[in-house]
């Protein structure tokens, strides 16, 4: 048995003395996703819809956030009243793959500050004030498997890169106030493509004959725009299809048994 001497007692004493209020701290410290988290809702003025994002409580417990091993993977903000523009630290929340904005009262351009956010891959900005055009370069969202841009107000032409975002299993443009465009030959290269809705989108020219491509499409809706031309025959060979909405359009031809 060794027996302490006073010099290692006043160690383990002075040890102690410096050890306890640091772990202490460490317990108040705030996780930086959770600082992230809190710096958005600063952004955002402090909307009383998240007052509950607060240092209390561990954010992955927070209703809106979705976590995976202990790391932020979704932020679902549906109706909260959001009117600020999107930060570009937003995407320090380096494992982000959902976001949810849909419903809020965002205006602005495209938010291509969520280029850096490298594994979004559901992106929900419908039903907000955005305007201008989207951008030519939006497939360095090269992640996205589902992007709904409907009920904005988005002008200019409808860009061809969107073909190039080849996981996109849901494409959502309708209602927006695009210039007259054609539905970009590229779309047909969207192999995974479940629905794609694009109502009330200013679409000219015809259905390219390509849609046939679109093996496992579900839902196709082009109503309410001024397609003309007839109704391309592989459409009705689209062996997922199960909602067809093509009414009110300058569609010719007959369809066939
Ligand atoms: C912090 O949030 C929790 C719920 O997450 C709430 O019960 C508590 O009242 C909040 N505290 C403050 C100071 O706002
Ligand atoms: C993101 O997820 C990976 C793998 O789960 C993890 O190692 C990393 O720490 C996470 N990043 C952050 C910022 O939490
Ligand atoms: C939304 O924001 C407006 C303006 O700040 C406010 O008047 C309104 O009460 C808010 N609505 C909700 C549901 O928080
Ligand atoms: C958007 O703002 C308008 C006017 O401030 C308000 O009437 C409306 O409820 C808001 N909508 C949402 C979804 O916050
Ligand atoms: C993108 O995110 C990284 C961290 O993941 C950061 O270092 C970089 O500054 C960000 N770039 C921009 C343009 O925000």
């Amino acid at each position: 048995m060794s027996k302490t001497s006073p010099a290692s007692l006043q160690m383990i004493l002075s040890l102690l003395i410096f050890t306890l209020p640091f772990h202490g701290n460490s317990q108040t410290t705030t996780d930086p996703e959770q600082a992230i988290l809190l710096k958005l809702k600063q952004h955002w003025s402090n909307p009383p819809s998240i007052k509950h994002w607060n240092s209390t409580s561990t954010h992955c417990t927070w209703p809106e956030i979705t976590c995976s091993g202990g790391s932020v993977t979704g932020l679902s903000l549906r109706d909260k009243n959001l009117t600020e523009t999107i930060p570009p630290f937003i995407c320090d929340l380096q494992n982000l793959t959902l976001l949810h904005l849909q419903n809020n009262n965002i205006s602005g351009p495209f938010p291509t500050v969520l280029y850096n956010c490298s594994k979004l891959q559901k992106l929900d900005l419908s039903s907000n004030k955005f305007v201008g055009p989207i951008p030519g370069d939006i497939h360095r969202l090269s992640s996205l498997q589902d992007l709904n841009l409907a009920y904005n107000k988005f002008t200019g032409h409808i860009p061809a890169s969107i073909g190039q975002l080849s996981e996109l299993g849901t494409l959502q443009m309708a209602y927006n106030e695009f210039a007259p465009s054609i539905i970009p030959s590229t779309f047909m290269q969207l192999k995974k493509l479940k629905i794609l809705w694009m109502s009330m989108a200013n679409l000219v020219g015809e259905i390219p004959e390509t849609i046939e491509n679109l093996t496992v499409l579900e839902l196709l809706d082009l109503s309410a725009n001024q397609l003309s031309g007839n109704i391309p025959s592989g459409v009705f060979l689209l062996k997922n299809l199960t909602i067809l909405h093509l009414h009110r359009n300058q569609l010719l031809g007959v369809i066939p048994r």
